[in-house]
């Protein structure tokens, strides 16, 4: 094996755990194939414009195919001993083909531009993967949502009653935090799939390259113009990590809901035993544990983050190796959002919602108490402030006489608002039981994307249209990269053929 390709200027070698310290290898196995296809399309490019013969750039890609073979049969032998994949896989061209013909495979290409053209490639695969599961768990609880937009259910702020709802309008809410994920990562796409290959170390080259060619032939939407920021710039992944903690915090919350509601005090939910645990102690244990490790993986997205920014907050502009860092926290968030969407789209999927311990908890709330307020305002002219506070004292004198919601007496308001008025209200008979009445009181919730069941089903609607608009837009792009890598690969077998 071809050793120390780089290292002409040096004397002496790395220790072998030197050697290994300075490596990125086994986080670059991740960009391994994006290397190889990278590599392919420069040397594709090179011998378009003259810088190569057909039988060199057939017998790279010839080479450069082997080894992706191996690597896909699990055969390619691994060693820290490379800096990095790049060394590796130029290292074993030279090889196998000779220093005259396998020394061109890297001409007017550093591996500065490669190690960002690799990760771009990844990073915007691994984006559109990730959009997909998105996809998943908000088509699921749309789905869900449609079986729930009549399921009476206590709306809660400080964890304690608020207002009575739909348990619809959670899921719906869970769905438009959701696709607001979506359309972070959407915009984010566009600003990764760009190509710095060609900007070389960091001043560009005397070789004459065609960056929009390799642009055009990896599937990129242009050009990370600028060589000193195409090789410096790691914003890219910041923005993603950043855009990935988002939508862990919001994993985490959904799955905090689904932890509270599954518990025997509120009993509204319980997960499929799929995914659920038991202890090895207690016989009667059914734990969340699914949903309490999607919340618990949040930290590795927020670590990532931080990791991140704090690596490239003292850096000087061009290319340090401490750039090198950038990928195993991208992987650990990416691969901690990827399996917690999954794991939510099953959790969603086999979910058991019991709608009847939803609705008779409202029984003992006093939850319909703002209903109460504004029936007041709007039928006996008074402001809102008096309301509230008649409706306040009313709460608490229930309270203490233990008195529920729906067993208050009309005379019991009068007097109430007697004592915070000052003055006789009259009020009609029908007042008090119309509020009570959950249904018909939900229905007078007028305002847009209340919890109306009418409004539930309007937003379901348009929530469903709406996620049929990003698939397709998702499929468009995965597409557009498909097709690419496609015609690449169709002209790397075809210059590989002629050549035997
Ligand atoms: N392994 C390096 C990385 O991941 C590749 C670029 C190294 N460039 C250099 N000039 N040493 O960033």
């Amino acid at each position: 094996m071809v050793e120390d390709l780089y290292r002409a200027r040096l004397k002496e070698r790395p220790s072998s755990k030197t050697a290994a310290f300075l490596s990125s290898l086994y986080d670059d196995l991740r960009i391994l194939e994006e290397d190889l296809d990278g590599t392919e399309a420069h040397n594709i490019m090179l011998f378009e414009k003259g810088v190569m013969s057909k039988r060199e750039l057939a017998s790279i890609l010839a080479s450069l195919e082997g080894i992706r073979e191996e690597w896909c049969e699990g055969k390619l032998v691994l060693d820290t001993k490379f800096e990095d994949i790049h060394e590796l896989v130029e290292s074993r061209v030279v090889e196998e083909i000779g220093i005259e013909i396998g020394g061109k495979l890297h001409t007017g290409r550093s591996r500065n531009d490669q190690v960002a053209v690799d990760l771009r490639m990844r990073v915007r695969k691994d984006l559109l993967n990730l959009s997909d599961k998105l996809l998943d768990l908000i088509e699921v609880l749309i789905k869900l949502s449609e079986k729930h937009s009549d399921s009476l259910m206590i709306l809660y702020t400080h964890t304690q009653h608020a207002q009575v709802g739909v348990y619809a309008q959670y899921l719906l809410s869970y769905v438009d935090a959701l696709i607001r994920d979506f359309e972070r990562f959407s915009d984010c796409f566009v600003r990764v799939n760009l190509s710095p290959l060609g900007a070389c170390a960091i001043g560009g080259t005397s070789i004459p390259i065609d960056r929009d060619r390799t642009c055009e032939l990896l599937g990129f939407d242009g050009l990370v113009e600028n060589s000193i920021d195409a090789v410096s710039s790691r914003d890219f992944a910041v923005e993603t990590a950043s855009h990935l903690a988002t939508l862990m915090s919001g994993l985490s919350r959904i799955s905090e809901d689904l932890i509270l509601w599954s518990t025997s005090e509120f009993g509204y939910v319980e997960l499929s035993d799929e995914f659920s645990s038991t202890s090895s102690v207690m016989p009667q244990k059914k734990n969340p544990c699914s949903v309490e490790l999607v919340r618990g993986k949040t930290g590795i997205a927020y670590g990532a983050l931080v990791n991140l920014l704090t690596m490239v907050k003292g850096l000087n502009t061009g290319y340090s190796r401490d750039l090198q860092e950038t990928k195993s926290p991208l992987w650990t968030s990416f691969d901690a959002a990827e399996s917690s969407l999954e794991i939510l789209v099953g959790v969603f999927r086999t979910l058991k919602v019991k709608a009847d311990r939803m609705r008779s908890n409202i029984a003992e709330s006093y939850a319909p108490a703002v209903d109460l307020a504004e029936a007041l305002t709007r039928e006996c002219d008074l402001s809102f402030r008096e309301a509230h506070r008649i409706v306040g004292e009313l709460i608490r004198e229930s309270v203490k006489s233990k008195v529920l919601f729906n067993q208050i007496k009309t005379k019991t308001l009068e007097e109430a608002c007697k004592k915070v008025l000052g003055r006789d209200v009259v009020l009609s008979s029908s007042l008090l039981a119309t509020v009570a009445d959950i249904e018909s009181d939900l229905s007078r919730r007028v305002s847009v994307g209340s919890p109306n069941p009418s409004e539930a089903r309007r937003m379901i609607a348009l929530r469903k249209k709406n996620a049929k608009i990003l698939r397709t837009r998702l499929s468009d792009r995965n597409l557009k990269i498909e097709k690419a890598r496609k015609r690449l690969m169709t002209s790397v077998r075809r210059y590989i053929t002629k050549r035997r």
